[in-house]
């Protein structure tokens, strides 16, 4: 039986160096706030709780993150990272192991902390550790001449042979909770930064005959922490390089992995296709087959298979049935529900509606608030006038109904089936089904007459 978990993550830091208003942890990764992201992999362990040390902007991480299940714990002055962990340790059992993560250290995965984890299993002390080219602010780790770790000193502390020192600590460590509770009643401020340091314990444990189990990860990324939004954006393209090789290898094609973003979760079925520059956010499903095309957004949609979002276009909330064509430059805007073999062509845009099969709206109109029936032809230039300044009403289509071009249907209003509208109308009363209805001032000739000549100055 391995010994129950419990995760402690410090986010109390200030995050000065974001120059933001907005407390460091909230700033996302992939579309989600870094600390949100640690205590997903946290959570992937099975802990028994999570506590999140918070302090800086305090209030706004705990109510934007409320969804978190997370135990929360003010830590009102920062005093050090020991003191820190220290302000947890009153609700963890001595019989509890503890997990150490970071708020700003976002893309650690789950595989690496479960090892992290099993190099405390033993009444050791697991230690995430690395080796850097340039190691500089870092906490590093000495080694005696056995190779064994005896304590961290850090950049501040450090002597000019320790500053040589390339192995580093990442920070994150694993450890049993009654010895943890020991070494940190004992730690002092009694160095170049007057802070209490969690790295102290390390040399307390080695004192103390704990074996101090090193281990490390091959990708860096992992351990890195962000303290600037030049580290943020870093780390932004590593998780959606991470986001891109795993859908590539599920058999999407990438046109260029480097020009896709995923914020959120995307779920494809087989030889679907993505061209360059295409952000997916919130919950998306895309079908067999789909293409979508360069510079497009979709933002929590469904697509059944077959289906062509063509170049630029826009589309939030709603549900595309098999075989549709839209765009280029095409706007869903949120709740449509297009049914199979729909086209919605370029500067179309549809909110709120839905469109049986068939039916085509190729250019320039404004379908709102409308329920369309089958194999309705909509010309350019059309738009449902659903907004009275006051109330938004419906406009009712049915099926095999034509629309000619640049006509306005004033809702509340129906449209019988295989009704067609001339075009140019404005369209204020139900049109009956079967007929011809148009609205439009009879044209004229003026026989004879002469355009003005441009007066002599
Ligand atoms: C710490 C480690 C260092 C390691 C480095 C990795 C110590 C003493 N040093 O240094 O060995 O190489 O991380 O990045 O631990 N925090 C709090 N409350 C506090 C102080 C810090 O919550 O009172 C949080 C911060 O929000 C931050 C993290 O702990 O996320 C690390 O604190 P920071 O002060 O940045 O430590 P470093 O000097 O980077
Ligand atoms: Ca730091």
């Amino acid at each position: 039986m391995s010994t129950q978990l419990t995760v402690v993550v410090l986010a109390a830091g200030q995050g000065t160096r974001m120059k933001s208003d907005l407390p460091k942890v909230l700033h996302t990764i992939g579309g989600r706030p870094m600390l949100a992201r640690v205590v997903d992999s946290a959570q992937s362990l099975n802990p028994q709780a999570i506590h999140v040390v918070y302090g800086h902007g305090g209030e706004r991480v705990r109510e934007q993150l409320s969804a978190l299940s997370v135990n929360w714990i003010l830590q009102s002055r920062q005093l050090g990272t020991g003191h820190a962990v220290d302000q947890a340790m009153a609700q963890i059992a001595d019989s509890q192991n503890v997990l150490v993560l970071y708020g700003d250290v976002p893309l650690i995965t789950p595989a690496t902390l479960s090892r992290l984890v099993a190099a405390a299993q033993d009444g050791g002390l697991g230690l995430l550790t690395a080796r850097l080219p340039d190691p500089t602010g870092y906490g590093r780790i000495v080694r005696n001449a056995a190779g064994k770790v005896c304590s961290i000193v850090e950049q501040k502390d450090a002597s000019p042979e320790q500053l040589a020192i390339n192995e580093i600590n990442t920070g994150m460590l694993a450890v049993n909770a009654g010895l943890l509770r020991g070494w940190l009643g004992s730690i002092g401020n009694d160095n170049a930064q007057g802070e209490y340091y969690l790295t102290d314990i390390v040399a307390l444990a080695a004192d103390s005959g704990v074996d101090v189990n090193a281990i490390s990860t091959p990708d860096l990324a992992e351990i890195e922490g962000v303290n600037n939004r030049l580290q943020l954006a870093e780390l932004e393209r590593v998780f959606q390089r991470r986001q891109a090789n795993h859908l590539m290898l599920q058999g999407v094609t990438l046109r260029d992995p480097a020009r896709f973003d995923l914020r959120g979760s995307l779920e494809v079925g087989r030889d679907v296709e993505i061209d360059i520059g295409v952000l997916i956010e919130g919950e998306v499903k895309i079908g067999d087959r789909c293409y979508i095309g360069p510079n497009s957004v979709l933002k929590d949609v469904v697509l059944g298979s077959d289906v062509r979002i063509e170049a630029n276009s826009i589309l939030a909330s709603s549900t595309i049935g098999d075989r549709c064509l839209i765009g280029p430059f095409a706007r869903l805007r949120p709740e449509c529900r297009l049914a199979e073999g729909v086209k919605v062509g370029n500067f179309v845009e549809v909110k709120k509606s839905t469109v049986d099969k068939g039916s085509k709206i190729n250019h320039l109109t404004y379908v709102g608030d409308t329920r369309m029936g089958a194999n309705v032809n909509v010309g350019a230039g059309t738009i449902t006038c659903n907004y009275d300044g006051a109330n938004k009403h419906l406009t009712v289509i049915g099926d095999n109904v034509f629309i000619g071009s640049d006509t306005q249907l004033v809702a509340p209003v129906t449209i019988g089936d295989g009704a067609t509208i001339g075009a140019g109308s404005t369209i204020t009363r139900d049109a009956p089904a079967g007929e011809l209805t148009l609205s439009r001032s009879e044209q004229r000739t003026r026989r004879g007459w002469r355009r003005p000549v441009k007066a002599r100055s």
